[in-house]
């Protein structure tokens, strides 16, 4: 069976396709990133991200199926990101979605960002449910217990910003161009990590909620201080990358330790834990959260660093686990902004 994928919630313009069987389940997995549209800006324009899709998506989709060396017709599935994301992009790939699969008489099916995000590990490894999710990215960050397709159970949340706008927020000040994330983990490598220190949210709190917006503003000071009597210096720049990527792992770290405690007897008993969403491909991070699943007894997983970030990929792997299930959804289906993983079945 071979499903294809449409992601168009934020800045990329992504297609793929996958299919059910044999070692390699990808067979295409096209990205157009639209960063240097938005990098001016410091962010995302949601305006130029949604008129972007609009041109990029079809040859994305052509493209797809040309490496993946199928015509529309094989397809067995088309699935589109349908929320939670900017409204404009994810409208643009679900009409086009729809539209594919009401001229080619291919079942369409919505597909929850979020839940791309949270299942795309288990393409290339051998993740069992149920799993405990850390599912940190630029519009969420995450624990969850992961019981099946549709099947979630929100452990915690942020109760501000996300993980990834928090490097993206930090990177800005420091002059790193946008995306922040990947700039702040190169430049963190050259970076001592104890200079600038700011108390960890939440610290000694029950619960597995994060908080990272008094973090942020934490850095806020520190930088405009570093920067009163001259520009911050390269080494300044890479201290504070460091910095930042050690405060925010000691405070996912923190909450991990908690969620550990938290988790339900057949999560405890099947003791696998994922990391996934943009922030997951941060090495750093990786490490030291694996070490803590580790030292719990946990076989820890995540995405190769690819998929972490947004792709089409893993959108048609979700897509490809409903069709194989038997569900698709209606043409009337509405694209939402905001959408739920736990309110999914
Ligand atoms: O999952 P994603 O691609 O998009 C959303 O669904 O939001 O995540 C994007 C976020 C951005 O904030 C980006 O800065 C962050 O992931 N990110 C990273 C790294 N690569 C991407 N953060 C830290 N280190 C990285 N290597
Ligand atoms: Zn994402």
């Amino acid at each position: 069976m071979y499903v294809l994928g449409i992601e168009t919630s934020c800045d990329e313009t992504a297609a793929a396709v996958v299919c059910s069987e044999g070692t390699e389940r990808i067979l295409s997995n096209v990205i157009c990133s639209q960063i240097d549209m938005h990098s001016e800006y410091g962010g995302v324009v949601p305006e130029i991200a949604a008129r972007a899709h609009e041109s990029l998506l079809f040859p994305a989709i052509q493209k797809a199926l040309n490496v993946a060396q199928l015509p529309l017709h094989s397809i067995d599935a088309i699935a589109a990101t349908c929320g939670p994301g900017l409204i404009g992009g994810v409208m643009v790939g679900a009409i086009a979605a729809k539209m594919l699969a009401l001229a080619h008489n291919i079942p369409f099916i919505a597909v929850n960002h979020l839940e791309g995000h949270a299942q795309v590990c288990s393409i290339s490894e051998d993740v069992t449910f149920p799993y405990l999710l850390l599912l940190i990215s630029g519009g969420h960050s995450q624990i969850l217990e992961v019981h099946g397709l549709g099947k979630y159970k929100l452990l915690g949340e942020t109760l501000d910003d996300s993980v990834g706008e928090t490097f993206d927020k930090v990177a800005r000040l420091i002059g790193l161009p946008y995306p922040g994330g990947p700039n702040i983990e190169k430049r963190a490598q050259k970076g001592d990590p104890r200079r600038f220190s700011v108390s960890t949210p939440l610290k000694g709190r029950s619960g597995c909620d994060f908080s990272f917006s008094g973090m942020k503003t934490a850095f806020r000071t520190l930088i405009s201080q570093a920067s009163q009597s001259a520009p911050l210096s390269e080494q300044d720049v890479n201290d504070f990358a460091a910095s930042l990527q050690w405060s925010v792992a000691e405070a996912l770290v923190s909450r991990i330790v908690n969620a550990l405690k938290m988790v339900s007897d057949e999560v405890r008993h099947n003791k696998t834990f994922v990391i996934a969403g943009g922030v997951a491909a941060n090495k750093y991070i990786r490490a030291r959260i694996t070490e803590v699943g580790n030292n719990a007894g946990y076989k820890v997983f995540y995405p190769p660093v690819n998929l972490c970030t947004d792709n089409a990929v893993m959108i048609a792997w979700v897509g490809l686990g409903y069709h194989e299930k038997g569900i698709h959804s209606s043409l009337d289906f509405e694209p939402r902004s905001r959408w739920e993983l736990d309110s999914l079945l």
